[in-house]
């Protein structure tokens, strides 16, 4: 891996037209798919197959699957590696009940009998390339299976665990509990452990590790805020420093290459509106004026991109400009038993 830091996956975003860009900036160690139906795969769903789609530069990534049923996620898993891929991770901290009441998920967290574990194991010795499992601290306050789990899966071959420092019950509520992932770092012998939560700062990163004593991070939100945050950690751990943050029009290069990609990836009309939905992220980052903000959130063409940033670069960044703080990603809300 070029570096120990990672892009956490966030279905939706993390394709393979932003996982590039952010590879280019350097920095990035692992990446990791949005997460994919074992079944689904299998029955060779289009819109399944579309998740997975990857180039050869687009490495290190891991595909993430979900599924709880044997062979199953065995028959996924080696149908991956037949495909190339050459990393797999086993997803067990979705929340949604999509997800969930599949038996899949953090559903998986609350089998601390046995059936978990021989998952793992027969995933791992079913293909010849590294598994780790993404998951959470555990279902609710009164279930941290974390420890346990990741104690179990090092014991069955796992290569390494991520963990998300909230429990199931918290969706994404409340803060990262540092002294929980902590307790999966001294629950295992050697593999190594990816503190992943509410990292968006350098400061946030140096807590998690230092707090943790984890060997690795995996940044999701903080990440689509600040895609740099990879090449200025490594640059942190380098030399000290982070180097200097990326200028307005550093920004705007980004912009057009992601949205170039989704085009590529998706063709014109579907790389468009699924650009919208990053739209004002990057309207609250370039302060481009309430017009252009539109425009960018009902993207519908190349044409229109190419005139965007035509238009932003021409005028240059808007007085006193700095990349703003903080445009938040959707994450689901209210009550966890409705999602
Ligand atoms: C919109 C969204 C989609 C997500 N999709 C996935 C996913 O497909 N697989 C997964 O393991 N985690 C997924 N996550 C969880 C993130 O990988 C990560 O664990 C969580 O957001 C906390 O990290 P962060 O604070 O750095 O974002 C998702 C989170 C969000 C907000």
């Amino acid at each position: 891996m070029p570096s120990r830091f990672c892009l956490a996956p966030l279905a939706g975003y993390t394709n393979w037209a932003l996982r590039l860009t952010v590879r280019e900036l350097g920095g990035l160690g692992l990446a990791t798919s949005d997460l994919v139906n074992a079944r689904a795969l299998l029955g060779k769903s289009p819109k399944t197959r579309e998740l997975i789609r990857t180039s050869p530069d687009d490495i290190p990534l891991a595909i993430q699957i979900y599924g709880s049923e044997l062979p199953w996620v065995t028959d996924a898993a080696q149908y991956l590696v037949a495909q190339g891929y050459r990393h797999l991770d086993i997803n067990m901290g979705c929340p949604v009940n999509k997800v969930v009441k599949t038996g899949g998920g953090s559903a998986l967290m609350c089998d601390t009998t046995g059936k978990t574990v021989e998952l793992v194991r027969a995933i791992v010795e079913s293909v010849p390339v590294p598994v780790t499992v993404k998951m959470r601290l555990g279902w609710d306050e009164k279930n941290l299976s974390a420890p346990f789990f990741a104690r179990e899966f090092e014991q069955v071959g796992a290569a390494a665990v991520i963990i998300h420092g909230r429990t199931r019950q918290q969706g994404f509520s409340g803060s990262v509990d540092r002294a929980g992932i902590r307790a999966v770092v001294e629950a295992v012998q050697k593999i190594p452990v990816v503190g992943n939560g509410d990292i968006i700062t350098l400061a946030d990163a140096e807590r998690m590790l230092r707090e943790t004593g984890c060997t690795a991070i995996a940044i999701g939100r903080g990440a689509l805020l600040n895609p740099w945050i990879f090449r200025q950690l490594l640059a942190w751990e380098n030399t000290g420093q982070p180097g200097d943050p990326p200028t307005y029009f550093e920004r705007i290069d980004f912009l057009e290459t992601h949205v170039r990609r989704l085009i590529e990836l998706w063709g014109e009309y579907r790389g468009c509106t699924n650009f919208r939905k990053v739209g004002n992220w990057y309207a609250k980052v370039l302060k481009p004026g309430r017009e252009i903000q539109k425009k960018l959130v009902m993207l519908d063409s190349w044409e229109s991109l190419v005139g965007i940033v035509d238009t932003l670069r021409a005028k240059g960044p808007p007085a006193g400009w700095r990349a703003g703080d903080a445009p938040s990603i959707a994450v689901p809300s209210g009550p966890i038993d409705k999602w």
